[in-house]
């Protein structure tokens, strides 16, 4: 879609339809007074019906008697109560009942006493509009409807285009990763996301490389060529390095985990929901959006993304539960279940980074472990760390995108957890909880003491049972993190 700011009055603009924001049990119709008064008192009148409550849209034809031909008042709920992601939430649901009305555009109008912060406010707009008309219809033979355009009416001198320009490649990022991610399992084997990365690659200034699976076993990562081995597809080891810091400044090094399909492996899952393990490379995909996004803004940083891509099937070749493997950090891992397949493959992904990009800092996506759904539900992501600052940024640039975490702890008793009898360390914490850190635990042995944050993303990747409704994630993968390390990395 396209989406500009225009300095003009409300009541000059002609528009198919114009909206604006009302507040619950609030008898002014911001700004549009004018309007209002040329219609004859019309828009105060409907404002009792919908009561300016949360999400609700309240569709008012003028008849002529303006230049718009319909005004939109939509719902903000209580004013005390208003906040970024309600402006998001609400942007969302204007832009698909625009898009359901079939008009090529409409326009918001903002007041010039509005309650938040004027660039955030824009980049809200922005975002709720752009993600919530994201659709995955690459199967259907019925697409859906175009995307109208947008004008932002707005009383403001100042760089308000940037801001929109800026604020639309990050969706375009967070729409890439939602691509990627949304792609069945039969089309999406871990050769095909390399493909994916090297015509990334191609199209930005970004080196890549990817190992196949000799590479792989010769390097010495042993979790990556287990999880592969019961797959005909392939394992890769996907690389992707953006220079564009200082040099010599050591870059940030992501981690995301891309298990193209999850079966469980010989430790089989039960079918139920079996098919949404294809989302289990979602901690891959939004790696490559974000490096699309950081190539995209031309940010001044120096970032590697690496992506340990496996299919995890119950192949002839598969590991087994019993199996010792030898990770790329040294240590050996006892294999108690094929499941905890995550972990393994980003022991090695982790390693590697470490000890071949001396990184300032790691940081890790997965969708790891159930127990973190249990824990946190679907709509917060659990992160582990072994550094302070770093975690106080994350939560902070969490916090301005709306894309909520909560830190659980990690010490010494956890990493006990997984001491194996046989090996260096097991691959499941042995059914005594802490599902989520136990498995952070075993990520732990590969970072040492290098700055670090994992998040575990099974909650939060995909729309599921229990994700609470928000028109700007729309059914499927939320390509959630995307927006959150570009807010991080923009501040770095
Ligand atoms: N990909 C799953 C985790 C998952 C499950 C994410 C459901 C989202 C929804 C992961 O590979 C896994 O199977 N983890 C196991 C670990 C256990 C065997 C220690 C789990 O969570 O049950
Ligand atoms: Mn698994
Ligand atoms: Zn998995």
């Amino acid at each position: 879609m396209k989406i500009k700011s225009e300095k003009i009055n409300p009541t000059k603009k002609k528009t198919a339809l114009l909206c604006t924001f009302v507040y619950e049990k609030s008898k002014s119709v911001l700004g549009l007074n004018e309007v209002d008064s040329k219609l004859g008192g019309l828009l105060k009148a409907s404002l009792k019906e919908t009561d300016g409550k949360t999400g609700t849209l309240n569709i008012i034809h003028t008849h002529g008697k303006v230049p718009a031909q319909r005004i939109l008042l939509a719902g903000l709920g209580e004013k005390k109560k208003v906040n970024y992601d309600l402006v998001r939430i609400v942007s969302g649901k204007i832009a698909q009942k625009a898009r359901d009305l079939g008009i090529s555009e409409y326009s918001i109008f903002i007041p010039t006493d509005f309650e938040l912060d004027i660039i955030p406010l824009i980049k809200t707009i922005v975002e709720g509009s752009e993600l919530a008309l994201y659709s995955f219809d690459k199967y259907k033979k019925e697409k859906n409807k175009k995307s109208p355009d947008l004008s932002i009416l707005i009383e403001h001198s100042g760089n308000i285009e940037v801001v929109i320009k800026k604020t639309q490649t990050v969706c375009q990022g967070v729409i890439f990763a939602r691509d990627i991610a949304n792609l069945p399992p039969n089309d999406c084997p871990p050769q095909q996301l390399a493909r994916f990365a090297k015509s990334l690659a191609s199209q930005y200034k970004i080196k890549c490389t990817v190992m196949s699976k000799n590479e792989i076993r010769q390097k010495g990562c042993g979790g990556i060529t287990a999880v592969g081995g019961g797959s005909k597809n392939e394992p890769k080891l996907i690389i992707l390095e953006y220079n564009n810091g200082k040099r010599g400044v050591r870059p940030v090094v992501m981690v995301g985990k891309a298990v193209t399909f999850d079966t469980g492996g010989i430790s089989i899952k039960p079918s139920e929901k079996m098919d949404e393990m294809k989302f289990d490379k979602c901690g891959g995909c939004i790696v490559l959006g974000i490096m699309k996004t950081v190539s995209a803004l031309k940010l001044p940083v120096n970032v590697v993304g690496i992506i340990p891509a496996v299919e995890n099937m119950p192949g002839g070749e598969a590991y087994r539960p019993g199996d010792i493997i030898k990770l790329y950090n040294g240590k050996t891992a006892e294999i108690l279940n094929t499941d905890a397949e995550g972990r393994l493959i980003l022991a090695d992904a982790l390693a590697y980074g470490k000890k071949n990009y001396s990184p300032k800092c790691i940081v890790d996506f997965a969708t790891l472990t159930g127990a973190c759904i249990v824990a946190l539900g679907a709509n917060v992501a659990g992160i582990i760390g072994n550094d302070d600052k770093l975690i106080s940024k994350i939560k902070q640039a969490a916090e301005n995108t709306s894309e909520q975490v909560w830190q659980l702890p990690i010490d010494d008793d956890y990493m006990e957890m997984i001491k194996s009898d046989v090996a260096d360390i097991k691959n499941t914490g042995g059914g005594r909880g802490a599902g989520t850190i136990t498995g952070a635990a075993f990520l732990a042995h590969s970072v040492d003491k290098v700055p670090w944050v994992h998040f575990d993303i099974a909650g939060t990747a995909w729309t599921q049972q229990g994700t609470k409704e928000k028109s700007y994630n729309p059914k499927g993968a939320t390509g959630y993190g995307v927006r959150l390390l570009i807010e991080f990395l923009s501040n770095s």
